[in-house]
């Protein structure tokens, strides 16, 4: 079934019919979600909706966007709730330059931090990573984060950076951008990167894909980005959602 490896149904676009559009996933052949938080709250969230539902797993920890409010104490707090049994991962964390705030040493030291937290507690790591390649490339290796191992999702780099990323052992996650007209240098990626290297993921409540480009995404959305794929790697649909299952669950722990 289809593994969506990074969602975010706690998202306040879901309050109106939250129940009843997770009550629909397996029926659609969505077997597993992960909702991964982005700061304090969200976290939180994230545990609460695993443990409301079987199928679906948490990540915690706090996106760059939202490192200003990290602190030592807020660190271990994001340490005690990985402790949760269907926690899989710390993240999302990163580095995001698109936006102006918070300064970038800040978001490079609770990436670092957040980073070495994850090799504390053994969980691989959800990399979000916007116009900073150079520097969260950089990072990873002096992190040696190919021993921590994780995904950076939502990828947006080229072939190049890809490979590299992949080269240190980390997965690539591919959402609804590979349906779009202008994602061609995704769908680059999506060709050089080995099959058993790719993520499903929907980021949703964004980043629907064609033909919903603009309106919310959720996991439903997936087989757009399947048929995607399998175009693009000359393999059945079935072969995508397999492999790439069979990825999710080996990078978040759920195979062993
Ligand atoms: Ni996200």
């Amino acid at each position: 079934m289809i593994f969506d490896t990074h969602a975010h149904y706690d998202d306040e676009q879901f309050d109106t019919d939250r129940e009843q559009l997770l009550a629909s996933m397996k029926e659609a052949g969505i077997g597993n979600i992960v909702n991964v938080g982005a700061n304090m709250a969200s976290s939180q969230s994230s545990l609460d909706l695993a443990d409301k539902y079987d199928f679906i797993y948490a990540a915690v920890g706090v996106h760059p966007s939202d490192s200003a409010e990290l602190s030592d104490e807020n660190l271990e707090k994001i340490r005690k709730m990985s402790a949760h049994d269907k926690c899989l991962a710390i993240g999302e964390i990163g580095l995001d330059y698109y936006w102006p705030e918070p300064d970038h040493e800040i978001q490079k030291m609770w990436f670092r931090r957040q980073l070495q937290l994850a090799r504390e507690v053994k969980k691989p790591v959800i990399i979000h990573s916007r116009e900073a390649a150079q520097d969260t490339v950089s990072i990873m290796k002096e992190e040696n984060a190919g021993e921590i191992g994780g995904v950076v999702h939502c990828f947006s780099y080229s072939k190049e950076v890809a490979q590299e990323c992949v080269d240190m052992g980390f997965y690539v996650g591919i959402g609804g951008v590979i349906t779009f007209k202008n994602g061609r240098k995704l769908k680059e990626v999506a060709e050089v990167i080995p099959m058993e290297k790719i993520l499903l993921e929907t980021d949703c409540p964004y980043l629907s894909p064609e033909p919903f480009r603009g309106k919310r995404n959720s996991s439903l959305n997936l087989p757009y980005v399947v048929k995607a794929l399998s175009e693009i790697k000359g393999i059945s649909p079935e072969e995508v959602i397999n492999i790439s299952e069979k990825n999710a669950r080996e990078m978040y722990g759920l195979s062993r």
